[in-house]
């Protein structure tokens, strides 16, 4: 096991009800608020509605800024840093999912520094302080209400790009979770988020680090929870036990706990990232595309661990015989159940043609600058392989 700090500075109140008292726990934090959104599903439920009331009753003066896409896009960042500076607000309320975490995290940062904020996307720059980022969450998903990521796509170049940042002075101060909020998602995006959750863990699990135990069975756990839960949100989207459970997993998986002592590989969320900057794909679709793509690619280089894998996370019969095929056994589960959810497996299922592959393989690299994941080191040549694995 490595060594580690663990810093989780974000204070969580989850349950029933606990969203209706957002002014409240933001009455220490801020007098003068941002409040971001997205397309429209919190003002149709009617939570921006009480949550403005909830700020009223504490004195809390606001600024809304909807209009959030997923995918979220760097012109509206750079909108909401405007409208921070001219109304002198002191702190974001994020109300939403990962998109709009996202935005109210980087506008967050964006306030505190006197360039223009792309540069800490387009690398060099470390943001030093932020504005505070509270949340309401309305999905588990992307686990934004305590990571230390940020991920924008600047839609102001002429090919778009979507890049991720990991600093521990952008996790929320706040977040709120109640698990009700979410009776309302789609199923894609109830099924794309869950199947989120599972890759944030997955990506910790395949590591090469040795004496790792504790944390491979609490990722075994979280995935086999996600396994549970998730087809039971999907067929009765008000249960209240499938949909807290998702969205506990949604933060667990993403809040670093997971990491401690390991390294993760990460490379399937990057290769990811790019067919979501040129078409938009959900996030969670083009991990079920590319997660087992990965997987089929690389599990050869330790047999054992993706054994462990099937046994444990999908209960495949060990074969000790023949370890290859238990490895495989449990891909394959995977990918049944990716099916079982609704999600794509295949580019031509989601609408993607094949005509940028080598684009997105390079960009995936820089140009070929670095390799990407630790778990298999993977250059743009094996990155489009796997892309064309799964056309
Ligand atoms: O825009 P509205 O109308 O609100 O609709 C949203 C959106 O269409 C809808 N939705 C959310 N809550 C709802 C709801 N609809 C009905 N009822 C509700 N309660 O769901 C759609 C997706 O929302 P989005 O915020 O995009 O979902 P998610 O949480 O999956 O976030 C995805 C984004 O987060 C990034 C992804 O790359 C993607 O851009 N990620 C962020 C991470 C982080 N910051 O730590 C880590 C992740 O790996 C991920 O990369
Ligand atoms: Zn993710």
């Amino acid at each position: 096991m490595k060594n580690f700090t663990y810093y989780q500075p974000t204070r969580i109140v989850f349950g029933r009800g606990e969203s209706e008292k957002i002014g409240g726990y933001l009455s220490s934090i801020s007098r003068r608020v941002l409040v971001v959104y997205g397309q429209g599903s919190a003002v149709k439920s009617g939570l921006i509605e009480r949550a403005k009331k909830s700020l009223e009753a504490e004195g809390i003066e606001y600024v809304l800024l909807g209009g959030v896409q997923p995918n979220p896009r760097l012109t509206l960042v750079r909108r909401g840093i405007e409208l921070v500076r001219e109304h002198g607000i002191d702190a974001i309320l994020a109300v939403g999912g990962g998109s709009v975490i996202d935005t109210a995290k980087s506008i967050g940062v964006g306030v505190k520094y006197d360039g223009d904020v792309w540069d800490f996307y387009a690398g060099g720059v470390v943001p030093q302080e932020t504005l505070p980022v509270a949340v309401v969450l309305t999905i588990a998903a992307a686990g934004s209400e305590c990571s230390n990521s940020n991920v924008i796509t600047n839609d102001t170049l002429p090919s778009p790009e979507k890049r991720g940042i990991n600093y521990d002075v952008t996790r929320p101060v706040l977040a709120v979770m109640d698990p009700e909020l979410t009776y309302t998602l789609p199923a894609y995006q109830t099924a794309a988020g869950g199947y989120d959750i599972m890759a944030h863990v997955m990506e910790r699990y395949f590591t090469r680090e040795e004496g790792v135990d504790f944390t491979d069975r609490m990722c075994e756990a979280t995935l086999k929870t996600v396994i549970r839960a998730l087809p039971i949100a999907l067929s009765t989207p008000d249960d209240y036990d499938a949909r807290s459970q998702l969205m506990w997993a949604s933060t667990i998986a993403h809040n670093d706990l997971l990491s401690t002592g390991r390294v993760g590989d990460w490379a399937s969320h990057r290769m990811a990232h790019q067919p979501s900057a040129l078409y938009d794909i959900t996030h969670g679709a083009a991990l079920s595309i590319i997660f087992p793509a990965w997987m089929r690619y690389v599990y050869k280089s330790d047999v054992n661990r993706f054994a462990q894998f099937a046994v444990r996370v999908w209960e495949v019969e060990p074969d000790f015989n023949d370890l290859e095929k238990t490895a495989l056994a449990g891909i394959e589960r995977m990918e049944d159940f990716i099916r079982k959810i609704g999600l794509p497996l295949t580019f031509t299922e989601a609408g993607i043609p094949y005509s940028r592959f080598e684009e997105m393989a390079r960009r995936a690299t820089g140009g070929d600058t670095f390799k990407l994941g630790t778990f298999v080191p993977l250059t743009s040549a094996d990155i489009l392989e796997i892309y064309h694995s799964v056309i």
